[in-house]
């Protein structure tokens, strides 16, 4: 009996060094130690040994039963180890391979000009300002002078929702709201989306983009207008761009002026940009009309104030040489992909 247990210790442990594969292992593990395997069958013939000789049998059948598991259980961890070793071997991360690509866009154009222009003011103690775009007729017109059937509104029609709400014809109805909640001083731009109920051509859209400006305080004059809009232009257009004023019409400023800067392409001299001209037209201005200020709570005995509004669309053209205002809209990609 000593023989047969040394021998199933012998052959189990062998097995159990040159098993190809893990599962393997069980298997073996069955075969000798299981209900039916070959150590269980010969401990259940311990019954026909001299009583003398079963505790020294039973006593090697265990350590044999024991080296087989303790042989198992090795065989096992190396199993393991290796496994793990393989995995990690696999899975290494290797940092200085090429990434995917992930492609980035940009801004659109018109973003970039006004994101420019509001540096520029701000960098001049101007803050910024929002009102809505769905806005009151008030806002829009009466507080700016414009009452009803004042031939201005033809010039600015725009979509209505009600006969007292409407799409916001122009950012200069944030200048009532701002005047309407704070005193003076007062120093915003307030950029932002307009409408009128213009047909979509090269030129115009029904959806475009306006920046006002607007300061109020004790003894404003034209000439704060002038050297403010002077900077403007240097900063936006060039370090020795002029400006210039020609006498206009808005029925919210007075007096009220064009203002163009020098061409900063051929430097006033006539080129293609300016249609040889030497002069771009780029903005609207004016002293706020007594009306106005008053119409906010302001008195316009005490205070003054100045005005501006331009078009991001039409600035964002002549920085960029785009003649054609529906490529800014139509996001193609050829397109915007120049910016
Ligand atoms: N709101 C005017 C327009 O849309 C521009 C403007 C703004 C003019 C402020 C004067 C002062 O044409």
């Amino acid at each position: 009996m000593r023989e047969t247990l040394e021998k199933i210790r012998e052959s189990a442990l062998q097995q159990i060094q040159s098993v190809g594969e893990i599962l393997g292992l069980e298997q073996i593990r069955i075969r000798y130690l299981g209900k039916k395997g070959e150590l269980t069958a010969v401990l259940r013939g311990m019954g026909a040994l001299p009583a003398e000789e079963r505790p020294k049998i039973g006593e090697l059948a265990n350590r044999v039963r024991a080296d087989i598991e303790e042989a198992i259980a090795a065989r096992q961890r190396r199993e393991q180890a290796a496994a793990l070793e393989k995995r990690l071997k696999e899975e290494r991360l290797d940092v200085t391979m090429p990434g995917t690509p992930v492609p980035a866009g940009h801004l659109h154009p018109l973003t970039r000009v006004q994101r420019q222009l509001e540096d520029i003011f701000i960098g001049m103690g101007f803050s910024i300002e929002e009102g809505p775009e769905v806005e009151l007729d008030y806002y829009n017109f009466q507080a700016l002078n414009i009452p009803e059937n004042h031939p201005a509104r033809d010039t600015q029609d725009t979509f209505y929702i009600t006969d007292n709400i409407l799409l916001r014809s122009q950012t200069s109805a944030v200048q009532a709201r701002a005047m309407e909640r704070s005193k003076p001083p007062i120093r915003i731009i307030s950029p932002g989306r307009v409408y009128r109920s213009d047909a979509l051509d090269a030129t115009h859209s029904p959806l475009f983009h306006q920046l006002e400006g607007l300061v109020v305080d004790r003894g404003i004059t034209m000439g704060d207008l002038k050297g403010t809009l002077e900077i403007f232009a240097g900063k936006m257009f060039g370090e020795g761009t002029r400006i210039r004023f020609r006498p206009h019409h808005f029925p919210f400023t007075e007096p009220s002026a064009e203002v163009d800067i020098s061409c900063y392409v051929c430097g006033g001299k006539g080129c293609s940009l300016c249609k040889g001209e030497g002069w771009i037209e780029i903005l609207g201005a004016g002293m706020v009309h007594p009306f106005v200020l008053s119409n906010c709570g302001i008195d316009p005995e005490v205070y003054s104030g100045f005005a501006f509004g331009m078009g991001i669309e039409r600035i964002a053209m002549k920085v960029y040489s785009i003649d054609d205002i529906r490529l800014f809209y139509e996001n193609d990609g050829r397109f915007l992909e120049q910016f």
